[in-house]
């Protein structure tokens, strides 16, 4: 009552702008949930450069904005809605305020780039998320349940205006890239929500989703050893069976068949380390300090990643590729992988097909490949 009270109000202070726009504000079920305060009526300039975004997005980022602090009213949340913009399209030199939406301790909305535009929040993820700042520094103190529970409307409005995919994960931009952001209490709240999912989209050359083995369905490990890092060998693979997995869902049903096998042969685990999928995701196996099954006599001094697919004529997707080369940068970084690592495919270890033919003219090309056979004599 009080918020459609706002609405009004503003309406007639706001005389002469026009009427709240209908791409926004046509909507029976948005008056009834929190109010959301167009661009207009925030004073906000045009975009200089929209970008049209490919709808529906299956991710929603959450920030918050540290500085400009929280504002508790229309007043303030339209000037720090104003200071935002300023930073990003006269400081930075952007098209628009980076974010999709705003929204305030006064429990409303803003409208940042909106639904259908490609925000500038989360670099690697900007074409595919939703990007919500939630005004004010959330470091040590959590938002108003006010603001918390205008984002979940938020969000659940633009799942029913189809801008949202029904099966749509959230994540912290923290899980993006190094930051701070969305604040630790901020984030500790969001790990609470129904669709917060832990994948950690993360990447050297270029971010990756990442998906953990407890987002793709593994059953715990029965048997594990400690890896010794930094390992001088990365191993590539390709699975034959299964398939090629295009989709998320396609490869986290290839992961558990995976395990499921691998574990039938009383390996006590998936043999690799990480799987990608054509996708472009990079799914967690044994993770970067246990050692894996994959390559007989090498499995204690290398890092074993699997290509799912058969890759013996077919050539891998982009994605794919570039997934496998972050990954292993990732590992450098990590200390799991050696700095002067040589890369092999697994067949110049064993008697094997394995990576295929087209997957490993592909890899001879890469920084690090080396031709000579493995020999375990030799290390
Ligand atoms: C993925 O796409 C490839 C190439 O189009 C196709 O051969 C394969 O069957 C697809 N995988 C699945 C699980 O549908
Ligand atoms: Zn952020
Ligand atoms: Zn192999």
């Amino acid at each position: 009552m009080i918020q459609r009270t706002v609405l009004v109000l503003l309406a007639i202070f706001a005389c002469g702008f026009s009427l709240p726009n209908p791409r926004i504000l046509g909507n029976e079920y948005l008056y009834k949930e929190f109010n959301l305060i167009t661009r207009e009526a925030w004073s906000g300039r045009p975009a200089r450069q929209p970008t049209r975004m490919v709808t529906p997005v299956d991710l929603v980022v959450i920030h918050h904005s540290y500085q400009p602090r929280a504002c508790f009213n229309i007043r303030d949340c339209s000037a720090a809605m104003r200071s935002m913009q300023d930073v990003h399209q006269i400081t930075n030199g952007w098209s628009d305020i980076g974010y999709n939406f705003a929204v305030g301790s006064d429990g409303n909305a803003y409208e940042g780039r909106g639904w259908d535009q490609v925000g500038a929040h989360a670099v690697g993820v900007n074409s595919r998320s939703i990007g919500i700042v939630l005004i004010g520094d959330w470091v040590s103190v959590v938002p108003p349940a006010i603001q918390m529970a205008t984002t979940r409307k938020l969000i659940a409005f633009g799942v029913k205006l189809g801008y949202i995919s029904p099966d749509y994960r959230i994540v912290g931009h923290r899980q993006v890239k190094p930051t701070e952001c969305p604040g630790e209490a901020l984030f500790q709240e969001i790990s609470t929500w129904d669709r917060f999912s832990t994948v950690v989209y993360v990447g050297v050359q270029k971010p990756y989703p990442l998906y953990t083995r407890e987002e793709w369905g593994a059953v715990p490990a029965t048997d594990v050893q400690p890896l010794k890092t930094p390992v001088p060998y990365v191993i590539i693979h390709h699975t034959y069976i299964p398939e090629a997995c295009n989709t998320t869902q396609q490869c986290k049903t290839a992961m558990k068949s995976m395990q499921n096998y691998h574990n039938s042969l009383d390996w006590g685990d998936i043999g690799y380390h990480f799987c990608v999928g054509s996708e472009g995701g990079a799914y967690e196996g044994r993770g970067w300090h246990n050692r894996g099954i994959h390559a007989g006599p090498a499995n204690g001094l290398s890092v074993g990643i699997c290509l799912i697919g058969d890759w013996r004529v077919e050539q891998p997707p982009q994605e794919m590729l570039d997934t496998t080369q972050s990954l292993i940068s990732e590992g450098v970084l990590n200390g799991a992988i050696s700095p002067s690592y040589k890369l092999q495919g697994h067949s110049q270890v064993m008697a094997t097909e394995c990576p295929g033919t087209a997957l490993l003219n592909i890899i001879s090309t890469w920084d690090h490949f080396t031709e000579e056979k493995f020999d375990i004599n030799k290390q």
